[in-house]
């Protein structure tokens, strides 16, 4: 089996491109910046890494050779929000002109469900976001592949990572991190490194066919975040929480608490019971920060 990978020298591409390699199965891959450490770095674990453009149908062509496996992960554009959507079908189209049987889509949480979110628009920041990835959950379902399975991960733990993690307004500089979410607000969180994990088995095990799979290792508040994070860094974090007239004057003009908005309403989608049914032991927050000790230490160091 060989697998193309989309963004291998991203976050979730590369945790898959690491599992994969590790079950011995061939990536194939393309980037805008084929000389770089992490194409390097894939080079080196024995993927097949050629310079190339989701815009630019040659370089797909060629990395889907042969290929028999797909790992779909497009990135959003906000400007132009069709794009997600034009780039995913070509690339499902070629892959299945190329023979590729088995799609692993990582999506989003609420994607499927969008009107679920309290504060949802079709037309704002968070519609951008989810309704391409519906569009392409549609395709993956429909477009006939033999097997094919989506995941929608929660809200990445590498996000309290550098450079992501200016989206927690204040949490490194002032060590007080000011959030549109509640007290009571519990975040899905999932170890990028889970969804390479899992995508991987997806890819391998027939019992992922025709699966959708929200992917979160622990549903955490605020206060159990910044008390794991007081643990990994030894800094004195706090939060603080914005009011709802501060919220409503801010959301309107700030899209990242736009976001924090819908995030308050995603546990809903999380079902860790029945995560854990399907055999898939997620990482906890705790675990991550030990893990990326060194990343941790840097981002916060001030
Ligand atoms: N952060 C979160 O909490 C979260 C939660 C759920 C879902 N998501 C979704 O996760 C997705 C992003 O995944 P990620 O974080 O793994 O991405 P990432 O780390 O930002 O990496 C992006 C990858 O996409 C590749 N890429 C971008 N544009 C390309 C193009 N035009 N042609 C070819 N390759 C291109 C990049 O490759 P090169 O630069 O090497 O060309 C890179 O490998 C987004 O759709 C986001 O909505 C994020």
């Amino acid at each position: 089996m060989s697998v193309f990978v989309c963004g291998a020298t991203g976050t979730q591409g590369g945790a898959i491109a690491k599992y994969l390699h590790e079950k011995g199965i061939k990536v194939h891959t393309i980037t805008r910046t084929p000389l770089s450490t992490k194409s390097q770095h894939l080079r080196a674990l024995g993927a097949d890494v050629i310079a190339g453009d989701y815009d630019n149908e040659a370089s797909l062509r060629s990395s889907l050779a042969n290929c028999t496996g797909l790992f779909l992960n497009m990135v959003p554009d906000f400007q132009n929000p069709d794009i997600e959507v034009i780039r995913g079908r070509r690339l499902l189209t070629l892959a299945k002109e190329a023979g590729v049987k088995h799609v692993v889509y990582s999506s989003a949480f609420a994607v499927n469900e969008p009107h679920k979110i309290r504060t949802f628009t079709p037309t704002g920041f968070v519609g951008k976001l989810l309704l391409p990835k519906q569009a392409l959950e549609n395709e993956v379902r429909t477009m006939g592949f033999e097997r094919w399975t989506i995941m929608r991960p929660g809200s990445f733990m590498t996000n309290f990572l550098a450079p992501m993690v200016y989206i927690y307004s204040g949490l490194v500089d002032k060590g007080c991190w000011v959030t549109a979410w509640t007290k009571e607000t519990k975040i899905p969180l999932v170890d990028p490194m889970d969804i390479g994990r899992v995508g991987a088995v997806a890819l391998t095990d027939k019992k992922f066919h025709g699966k959708e799979i929200e992917i979160a290792g622990e549903l955490l508040t605020v206060e159990e975040m910044v008390k794991e994070l007081v643990k990994a860094t030894g800094r004195d974090l706090k939060a603080a929480y914005l009011t709802e007239e501060e919220i409503k004057a801010q959301a309107a003009v700030n899209p990242l608490v736009e976001a924090q908005l819908a995030l308050r309403d995603m546990a809903q989608f999380a079902d860790l019971e029945k995560t854990k049914e399907w055999g898939l032991d997620l990482g906890t927050f705790e675990r991550f920060l030990k893990r990326e000790n060194e990343k941790v230490m840097k981002t916060f160091s001030i």
